[in-house]
């Protein structure tokens, strides 16, 4: 990745069709990238790890391609097949990249794609890692993400402000996210306070049917 430009043209299809079929998730991965280039410039990285922090952002729910919109839109709480269905998108987006890339050079972001859900408290998917075994960057992404998810509106739920959010991250510290990770990120989820994300979330509505969606999917 020591050339960002042809990595972005292998994987602008992959977030085409994913801005196309599923907005809400291509906009997610855009916030939660707009938060990993705050945190790579105020941590100083070099700009090949900044680059990889950003795409590992815009791609680490890629793997959403390949489930309905009725899956991941539901305005009820998830029975256990759809939960086992939805956790498989890190299965996918890492399966996704690869084939965009090649395994060699999809190694670098595999990190993002397969482990965003893992937590320090063992308690993530899909291998149950504990803190000491995540890598930290993905400690760092899982911090955006879940700040980003919680200020986004959901079909079960209206978005959260600024405030609300960080003392749902308080206290899921140690648990959910890595102590030291939240540290470091605090000053960087701040910066967010009053930015509002651009462009702001479009309320989202629980999808009808499954099977155009799902049809749609299948051809990517
Ligand atoms: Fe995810
Ligand atoms: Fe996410």
């Amino acid at each position: 990745m020591e050339d960002p430009l042809p990595f972005r043209v292998a994987v602008r299809p992959l977030l085409l069709r994913l801005k196309h079929v599923h907005p809400h998730v291509y906009w997610h991965g855009q916030r939660v990238a707009a938060v990993m280039r705050v945190a790579a410039t105020r941590f100083d990285v070099s700009r090949k790890e900044r680059c990889r922090w950003v795409f590992g952002a815009l791609l680490h729910d890629i793997g959403k391609l390949v489930l309905p919109a009725s899956l991941l839109m539901k305005s009820r709480p998830l029975g256990d097949h759809e939960w086992a269905r939805l956790k498989r998108h890190v299965h996918y987006g890492l399966y996704l990249v690869e084939q965009a890339l090649s395994v060699e050079d999809a190694r670098p972001l595999a990190p993002f794609l397969f482990l965003h859900h893992e937590r320090p408290d063992g308690e993530g998917y899909p291998l149950g890692l504990t803190r000491g075994q995540i890598p930290r960057e993905v400690h760092l992404l899982s911090i955006a993400d879940a700040y980003v998810a919680m200020r986004e509106p959901r079909p079960y739920r209206p978005a959260r402000s600024h405030e609300e959010v960080m003392k749902e991250v308080h206290r899921r510290r140690g648990t959910q996210f890595e102590e030291h990770a939240l540290d470091e990120m605090l000053p960087v989820l701040e910066h967010f306070r009053l930015k509002p994300f651009s462009p702001p979330s479009p309320e989202p509505t629980p999808a009808r049917s499954a099977k155009p969606e799902y049809g749609r999917a299948r051809a990517v």
